[in-house]
């Protein structure tokens, strides 16, 4: 080959979600060149010996919220991007519950700006699809989101929980643009009234939480977004599954032939419970940690493909609005973008699942699912050569104190983890090179949406929308 790449990395493991192999990989403009024998690789300008290491294409965490702008005690989008490198995560959703809300083009113009300015990895940014924004769903697809969020209950920003009319409007507006919509599940009327009931009875400790969001609430909502999914063709992703009891109206509704995926984060497989009286306050998030016996189905349902997608839902907060005495005072949600794949990845080496597995739920499947594979999510020729080049025996201790996130306080601290990330590549560029932060990489991150490309839309009962109704006039008798 006469060509001189940019970079070679030799001697590595390359890990695929289907297989890994021994092999070299050259990049070039962003790009992998090729993969394969170090004697075939082309010369290079760098090269990296990744010898005991392993190559995984970078993560693709679909649900971070990195506060920008509105909370800069919280996080910002340069800090929840760097916290990303270090995490080996090198492309992030952000979620729309920043200040003001993105609901409408202008304000995501403002975002995309932003972002496009701060951003050590690559992006995509959602908007919120509720009552206010049905009729703004085509200048938010020009204005260049990923996907859409629909809270059907309340959570951090107080954002409106559309009624299921409106939600099935939002649904039948989005399903023509075969857009997919993320979808926090948790019935709002049910945790209203156990809320005020709780409080009346003046529940004020870590687990009140739990107790005003049971699982039904979330196995009620995933149903019913599935159902609405169904009949409108929309595409759907259900955010944080934290339940067994969710997993089969997912599963029946797949099953079905429905376009709906799954995600769940490491705090729903990994604590319990258990930890309240460790963490306090600490551990309040929504969807709750629940009991133990959810985390054996929900390891299970990863494992079988119900579950399609490890995300995190990285929700900083300050100590200040974590540590608070009365539980319904406390900040929901907590860091989590630098820690998903060392958490992961120890379970990885305990034995859990394979580390093809692991790929799979990171990058294959998101990337998939949100229209990016193959450009995302696989290391191989044509992709972004998106990287992280992983030490799976590295045995390290997770402190706050460390983290890269502004919010340095989580249930995760002084936990023992083996796997650490050490460099981590966004289109052929070192963000963090031996564990350090590489100069220059501010603003290197771009908006993925120029290259999603959703499956043809697929939407159904098109003859009974909202819009057909009203456009066909009265009936005759
Ligand atoms: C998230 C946040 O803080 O923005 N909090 C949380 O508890 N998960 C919102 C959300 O994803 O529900
Ligand atoms: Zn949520």
């Amino acid at each position: 080959m006469d060509v001189t790449a940019d970079l070679v990395i030799n001697n590595g493991t390359v890990v695929a979600a289907e297989s890994t192999m021994n092999a070299s990989v050259a990049i070039k403009d962003g790009v992998v060149l090729a993969v394969g024998a170090a004697d075939a690789m082309p010369r290079a300008r760098e090269t990296l010996d990744a010898n005991g290491l392993h190559l995984l294409p970078g993560a693709i965490d679909d649900h971070v919220h990195f506060r920008d702008p509105g909370y800069p005690q919280k996080e910002d989008f340069a800090s929840g991007t760097i916290a990303a490198a270090f995490g080996g995560v090198t492309t992030v959703f952000d979620m729309p519950n920043t200040l003001p809300t993105v609901e409408d083009a202008a304000t995501l113009a403002a975002k995309q700006a932003m972002a496009a300015e701060k951003a050590h990895v690559d992006y995509g940014l959602y908007a919120v699809l509720g009552e206010s924004s049905i009729a703004r769903v085509p200048e938010l697809i020009a204005g260049g989101v990923i996907g859409f969020k629909l809270y059907m209950g309340n959570t951090f920003g107080r954002i409106p929980t559309p009624s299921t009319g409106a939600m099935l409007e939002a649904f039948e507006a989005v399903a023509p643009t075969g857009k997919r919509i993320s979808l926090h599940a948790e019935t709002n009327s049910v945790m209203e009234r156990r809320e005020a009931k709780l409080r009346q009875a003046g529940r004020i400790e870590p687990l009140a939480h739990l107790d005003s969001r049971p699982e039904v609430v979330a196995i009620e909502a995933v149903s019913r977004a599935a159902i609405l999914a169904e009949w409108t063709g929309a595409r759907a992703h259900v955010l944080h599954i934290s339940s067994a009891g969710e997993l089969r109206p997912l599963a029946e509704a797949k099953a079905r032939g429905v376009d709906i995926t799954g995600e769940t984060c490491p705090h729903y497989l990994m604590l319990s419970t258990d930890d309240y009286a460790r963490c306090g306050g600490i551990i309040r998030v929504n969807p709750p940690v629940r009991e133990a016996r959810n985390r054996e189905p929900l390891w299970a349902a990863l494992i079988d493909g119900t579950i399609d997608v490890i995300a995190t839902d990285h929700a900083p907060h300050s100590r200040e609005e974590k540590t608070r005495n009365d539980i319904w005072t406390v900040d929901c949600g907590f860091a989590g973008v630098e820690t998903q794949m060392p958490l992961m990845l120890t379970e990885i080496a305990r034995g859990r699942a394979s580390i093809c597995d692991y790929v799979r739920w990171s990058a294959a499947n998101p990337a998939r699912l949100w229209g990016l594979y193959p450009r995302k999510g696989v290391i191989q020729a044509g992709a972004d050569a998106d990287i992280a080049v992983v030490d799976l025996n590295r045995r390290w201790v997770v402190k706050d104190a460390e983290a890269h996130s502004i919010a340095k306080v989580t249930p995760w601290d002084g936990r023992q983890v083996q796997g650490l990330p050490v460099h981590t590549i966004v289109r052929g560029r070192f963000v963090v090179k031996d564990r350090a932060l590489q100069a220059g990489t501010r603003g290197w991150g771009r908006s993925v949406h120029e290259i999603q490309n959703m499956p043809a839309p697929a939407p159904v009962n098109l003859d009974q929308t909202t819009t057909a109704i009203l456009s066909s006039g009265a009936r005759c008798q």
